[in-house]
């Protein structure tokens, strides 16, 4: 994972340790599984996740592992760009963050924009060898999210002064089959984190 092809290999490229990890793995573990947000800076991926964060944590008493896009951006991927083959890279190193906690029976959620169709695709195969994973589009419109602009980003962008923005000037492919869809201008963080929740007790991850 340390630079930019779109190439990059993942746990596919090895398939014997695959099946060691498999067969090490204790029967008894508590299945893990990743909550993946996606969605338009503003769209409300953050205040999702840190609302979803507590309630999974009340609900079951396990440690919650929260991978926040600009989070992860300052922490582990400084120094990467907003570029295709940089924000591939981000996603990929956060996906397999959330893979390995996966298979250690450990719940995480990640927050990023991930605007990508296929490398959010590619994160699910690598984190779905593991446990569950649930994609959760956060679909608030473009519209919405500008005239938020919590961060003054879209001002920003319209401006020029930033490039490559998301919605703006940068693609986002939003996800044809997500395991959970969520406008926040519709819908409030209460009722969003309930949707999940009944999502991922449907699926057999929680009591
Ligand atoms: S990506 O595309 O998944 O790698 O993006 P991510 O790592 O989640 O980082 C998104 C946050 O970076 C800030 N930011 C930008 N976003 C989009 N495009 C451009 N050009 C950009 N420049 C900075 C912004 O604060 C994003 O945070 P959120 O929480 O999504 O608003
Ligand atoms: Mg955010």
């Amino acid at each position: 994972l340390d630079d930019g092809r779109e190439d990059i290999p993942h746990w596919a490229s090895f398939p014997e340790v695959v099946a060691e990890l498999h067969k090490l793995r204790p029967m008894r573990m508590q299945r893990g599984f990743t909550v993946f947000f996606t969605g338009l800076s503003g769209a409300g991926k953050t205040t999702l996740s840190q609302a979803l964060d507590l309630k999974l944590m009340e609900l079951t008493g396990r440690p919650v592992t929260l991978l926040d896009g600009d989070v992860v951006r300052t922490l582990l991927s400084s120094g990467l760009s907003f570029s295709k083959a940089d924000r591939d890279l981000n996603i990929r190193r956060m996906g397999f963050i959330a893979g390995e906690i996966t298979r250690h029976g450990g719940i995480t959620i990640c927050a990023p924009i991930a605007p990508y169709r296929e490398t959010r695709q590619a994160v699910r195969d690598m984190i779905s060898e593991w446990g569950g994973f649930f994609e959760v589009h956060v679909s608030t419109s473009l519209e919405v999210c500008e005239a938020r602009d919590p961060k003054g980003l879209y001002a920003k962008a319209r401006a020029g002064i930033i490039k490559e923005f998301t919605g703006v000037s940068d693609p986002y492919e939003a996800p044809h089959n997500p395991e959970v869809s969520i406008n926040t201008g519709d819908v409030g963080v209460e009722e969003a984190v309930a949707r999940i929740v009944h999502t991922l007790q449907a699926a057999g991850y929680l009591a």
